[in-house]
């Protein structure tokens, strides 16, 4: 039963939430002069060019001037000091105060449109509430953050209107997350359209083992194989994994010239046709010769292993750092192409389901060695990259997730094979463009324009090299020596 006690808290709880919003809105126009000061975001020129004029009027005495001009000189506050300078100094700022109240009105204005947005788009709760704005805050050159009261809705309310949302606030959201404090929603958007293509334009130009993942709105994004040794890439069919690989593989055999390349391409062969015939590459297209091929690869691991212990190095950066000649093997091993090794898998499923090409055993036996390489690769300088389709447990399972850090995911039909991948449903999100993908390292998650780079203009860039194959038996390298000379440009570089 209602007291009258009770009637009388309310009444007063009713008064002080009336008083505090009559304040408020009395003293908004303060706060954003406070928050215009703080953020400089006011226009001083523009403000302080009224303050300017108003001082030269007062100096001059030209106030006066146009009292008496129009015959009002008995209203000129000439003997009242108090009045006279308290007129002057709120028409004196009347400059910063139309400024601050023209940003309390499109702010108003903004916060209506706001609301009207989100109840078109049906984010409304069942008690009928709607999300609130908090702030709008600049993060960097093309980024803002939106923050706002859930109020009750979770973020995959907000996922299933995202591209309405974005087409309403005239903005692309790349992504919607939870707010560290509780009851928070992010939206991180952009007024900025990413590129559509990315042309890979000169391959020459990635030294030292980088390469480009493609481009943010931010621009260029440059990797090293020295920070992220493997990866993954995944996507569903026509999504872009074929091109991203040959500008990868291009980009590293142009600019690393004592690298090797093992390239599987059991799907149809036809992906690795611009690497063929090129000295230091080996493009294996049938599967035992693919098993084989990785079993010698696995072999590597133990023989490169001896070589870093007999030099007393853990990986093979401190192994290049030793001179040439100071360098250590042990007894009867004939191999001492101590190189960095790419090892690329174009279609996963290929090689690690049972089927048409393999048995279950040699299925089971190439999925144990790419483990293996990926697990124990890193030090002794063998990098394995491995794209697939689908994203099945059978071919992206925990020991594979676990050991390529690097993820490079296209479009992906449904949240749970997003998840699969990036631990994200984001890949479900993109748009379904050839080249839009998700990278993902640890931590660092961000939307990319994959390069292009066609067969034709990989060609262009390959052939001139693929006739010194013959030549190849007669080269004499010293692998040793220009990879330890690149790894020292690295290491000046770093
Ligand atoms: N980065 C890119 N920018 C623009 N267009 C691209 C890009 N990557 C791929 N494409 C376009 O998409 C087509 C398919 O690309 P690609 O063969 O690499 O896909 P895929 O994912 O390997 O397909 P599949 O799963 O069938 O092997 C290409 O022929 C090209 O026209
Ligand atoms: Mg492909």
């Amino acid at each position: 039963m209602t007291t009258e006690a009770d009637l009388l808290n309310k009444r007063a709880q009713d008064n002080l939430n009336l008083f505090i919003f009559k304040f408020k809105r009395a003293t908004r126009i303060f706060v954003e002069l406070w928050l215009g000061l703080k953020n400089d975001t006011i226009p001083h020129e523009k403000c302080g060019g009224w303050l300017f004029i108003v001082g030269v009027t007062v100096y001059t005495h030209l106030d006066y001037k146009l009292f008496k001009l129009l015959k009002k000189e008995h209203l000129y506050p000439e003997n009242h000091p108090y009045i006279y300078w308290s007129n002057v100094f709120v028409i004196a700022l009347l400059g910063y105060l139309g400024w601050a109240a023209f940003r309390v009105q499109a702010r108003r204005m903004y916060f209506d449109q706001l609301t009207k947005i989100f109840s078109d788009l049906g984010l409304v709760t069942v008690t009928k509430r709607l999300p609130a704005f908090v702030s709008d805050r600049e993060i960097d050159a093309h980024y803002h953050v939106m923050t706002l009261f859930k109020n009750g809705l979770s973020v995959k309310d907000f996922l299933l209107v995202k591209d309405k949302l974005s087409e309403a606030l005239h903005c692309f959201i790349e992504e919607i997350r939870e707010a560290r404090k509780e009851g928070l929603i992010e939206i991180l958007y952009s007024r900025k359209d990413f590129d559509k293509i990315v042309d890979l334009d000169s391959p020459n130009s990635f030294p030292n083992y980088s390469f480009t993942i493609g481009n943010t709105r931010l621009g260029k994004q440059v990797k090293n194989l020295s920070d992220v040794p493997h990866f993954l890439i995944a996507g569903t069919s026509n999504q872009g994994k074929s091109t991203f690989l040959r500008q990868f593989i291009t980009t590293l055999y142009l600019n690393n010239m004592s690298m090797n390349f093992t390239l599987i391409d059991l799907k149809s062969g036809l992906e690795s046709i611009c690497f063929r015939d090129l000295p230091r590459v080996d493009c294996v297209t049938e599967a035992n010769k693919a098993i084989k091929a990785l079993e010698k690869l696995e072999g590597l691991i133990k023989t490169r292993a001896q070589i870093l212990l007999a030099n007393n190095c853990e990986k093979i950066e401190e192994f290049f750092k030793i001179p040439v000649d100071q360098r250590k093997y042990p007894n009867n091993m004939l191999d001492k192409n101590l190189t960095r090794h790419l090892i690329v898998i174009d279609e996963a499923a290929e090689l690690f389901l049972a089927g048409q090409h393999l048995s279950s055993d040699s299925a089971v036996k190439s999925r144990r060695i790419v483990q293996t390489i990926a697990a124990q690769g890193r030090a002794v300088g063998l990098h394995i990259v491995v794209s697939t389709q689908r994203p099945d447990y059978k071919i992206v399972d925990m020991a594979i997730k676990t050991n390529l850090q690097g993820r490079i995911c296209f479009y992906m039909a449904d949240n749970a094979s997003s998840m699969t991948i990036l631990d994200s449903g984001r890949a479900s999100d993109l748009p379904n463009l050839p080249g839009r993908a998700i990278w993902k390292n640890g931590n660092e998650i961000f939307e990319i324009q994959a390069p292009m780079l066609s067969k034709d203009a990989a060609n262009q860039v390959l052939d001139n090299l693929r006739v010194k194959k013959a030549e190849e038996a007669k080269q004499i390298i010293a692998p040793n020596v220009t990879e330890a000379n690149e790894e020292v440009d690295l290491e000046k570089d770093a």
